[in-house]
Formats: structure tokens, sequence, C-alpha cells
């Protein structure tokens, strides 16, 4: 049989995981915590002077505990995150005060620890007491997705409890705290999120994205918010010198007092709405690509509805109401950017030919 994931993963490791790394050795109960706690969003490189300088200041779980809050707050500063520093401080009371100053051994009181989630615990108890516990930190979510060819956002619970399974299938009897460490280093420098390194992982032979070139899909990204979309025509109305039709728009709404050529929501009758409203009729009119344009609270679609100004019984003008080239309108008129930037990408083509 070949050899199970842990069994390449810790042969990986022992040759290119990181070791020597401070909390490694003594690898005890509160160092291995307060190096958890430092590392959950800070690299070890930028963690590594200051865990030196707070283990010196507090070489113990009792003297943190006994310490003033400001002077652990000193020594936390620049490292970020300050809850981070409090809720250590408050775990330090605990640990002694409920358990007399000896952390605890099962993942339910590790977890009851302020600042300790469940992955956070099992990494303190695999690395600083040799439970094969599984862990499931943000890089082991990638690898395990790709891995296992495990979809969805595992933001989502349903995806994150399918993680969990998995990782608890994988995690292996022996050597917990190389495991914990092997599949960290792993996430951080094999499996990244972007560019990751197949050709040297030791578990690419069955891993479900690679196999199937799935790697850059998973783990499926966070869903983006769905953002209402309105969408409206814009009327380009050329005139016999292919002059388009600007007017200037009402001082509130979007893009209030700027120019634009008429607009006309969709869900308006366009013909019937630019004849009552401008008096204006297109001959020969044809559909433009649309304009794209994000505001804060919705993406706007514009369509750009092109044809030959017709106006038989003189032009309706309740704005300012202006007749420019596309070129002219870029440079002279106040238009919003995304129009600005439409006209004069556009100009090259303008006056366009009448369509087939
Ligand atoms: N992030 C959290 N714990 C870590 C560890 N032990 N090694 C590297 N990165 C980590």
């Amino acid at each position: 049989m070949s050899a199970s994931f842990a069994e390449r993963l810790l042969d990986w490791f022992d040759l290119h995981g990181r070791s020597g790394l401070p909390w490694q050795s003594p690898r005890e109960d509160y160092r291995v915590w307060l190096s958890e706690i430092m590392l959950q969003q800070t690299q070890v490189a930028a963690v590594i002077p200051y865990f030196e300088r707070f283990v010196a200041r507090f070489p113990s779980v009792q003297v943190l505990a006994e310490a003033a809050s400001e002077e652990v707050m000193r020594h936390w500063a620049g490292l970020g995150y300050y809850a981070r520093a409090r809720n250590l401080h408050a775990a330090a009371r605990h640990v002694v005060q409920a358990h007399g100053g000896v952390f605890p051994n099962t993942l339910a009181e590790m977890m009851a620890l302020p600042g300790v989630g469940r992955s956070t615990a099992a990494a303190i108890l695999s690395q600083a007491q040799g439970q094969p516990q599984a862990i499931l930190d943000g890089n082991v979510k990638r690898v395990l997705a790709r891995w296992g060819g495990i979809e969805g956002w595992p933001g989502e619970p349903k995806v994150a409890q399918k993680l969990w399974a998995l990782a608890e299938t994988l995690v292996p009897p022996t050597r917990a705290a190389d495991y914990t460490q092997a599949q960290m280093d792993m996430g951080a420098t094999l499996c990244t999120a972007r560019q990751p390194a197949c050709a040297r992982c030791p578990v690419a032979g069955d891993c479900v994205a690679f196999g199937e070139g799935r790697v850059a899909s998973l783990p499926t990204p966070r869903p983006k918010k769905n953002r209402p979309r309105r969408e409206a025509w814009l009327i380009l109305a050329e005139d016999d010198e292919g002059r388009l039709l600007f007017e200037q728009r009402p001082g509130t709404g979007i893009w209030g007092g700027l120019w634009s050529p008429p607009v006309i929501a969709l869900d308006d009758d366009r013909d019937a709405a630019l004849l009552r409203d401008y008096g204006l009729q297109l001959a020969g009119a044809h559909e433009g690509a649309a304009i794209e344009h994000a505001f804060t609270h919705f993406d706007w679609t514009l369509r750009p509805w092109r044809g030959r100004a017709q106006i038989d019984a003189g032009l309706r003008e309740t704005r300012p109401q202006k007749w420019h080239s596309a070129a002219e309108a870029a440079r002279q008129l106040p238009l919003p950017a995304p129009l600005s930037a439409y006209f004069a990408r556009t100009q090259s083509t303008l006056p366009l030919a009448d369509p087939p």
C-alpha cells in the first residue's frame, strides 16, 4: 500500500519543514500556547523576536498572570491585533485561577481560554502534549480543499464541517507535533494561494485539484455580495453632422448636475419616452456594447441605443441641451468619468456607419 497522506507529509517535513523555532524547544504548554496566539495573524519571522523578548520577561504563565496589563501590552506593542494581548493576559489568569497554573489537556477546556479557537486549541495540544488532534487554520483549509477536491467557500459552516471531517481522518497516531507543523509549513511554502509548487508537493499524486486541473479554482473564493444591478438606455441621437445630443442631468440623483446623453430607464417604453420627453425619434437605431459602472450600492449597466435623430415637431428642452461630437464632449463637457472614458474611447469610430 502506498504511504498515507500523513506519512508523505512527515517525510517531506523531515527534509524541508521548519525546525529550530524557539517555541519548538523547550516545547512546553506555555511557550507553545504563547507562540500560537502570536502566530494567529503574524508571520513566523516577525513573531520570533517578540516571542524571545516576551518569554524573557514573562517566563511562565504565573509570571504573566501576575503582571500589570500595561507591561504585557508594552511587550506586545508592534505585533498588532491588541485584542490578542488582552485575551492572552486573561487566559493566563484563567489558567492560574481555574487550573492551578497547569494548562488543560482537553480540547473543550483549552477552547475555553480567551482567544483560543478550535484549531488553535488543537495546535497547542498536538505540539505541546503530543495529542493527535486535527487542526484547520486558513492554510490547512486551502491544502485540504485542494487535496480532497472540496468545493464551496470554507467560511461556510457546511464546507468547514467537511474540511474538519477530512482533517480528522488524516491525523496520524504518532508524531502529532511534527504533523501539525508539517501541515502549516506545507500550506505556507508549497500549497500557497497563488502559484503553488505542485511539482514539489509530496501529496500531489492523489490531490484531486491537481489531478483535475482545479488547483487555481480551489478553495472556492468567498461569494461576491449580490449587488443590485440597474439598467438603462443611453440614447445616442446623432444629427446630420454626426454630433450627439447631450443634456445636463438633474441636480440630484446619479451624476447630478453633470452632462450626459439622455438616459431612459430600461423598464420604460423607450421609444414612447423619447417622443414624449424629447420630441425625438431615432431612425436606423441599433444597440452598442454596454457600459458598466459600479456605484457603492449598485451596478449600473448603460445600454447605448444609437440612431439618427428625427425631430419632426421640434426638440423638447426641459433641461439645458447641447449637440457635440463624441470627441468634443469628452473634452468640453463635464461628463461623468465612465462616460468621458467611453466617448474618448469610441471617438475614432464615430460617427458610426449605419448598420447593414
Ligand atoms: N501559524 C500558526 N501556528 C503556526 C506554526 N506553528 N507555525 C507556522 N505558522 C503558524
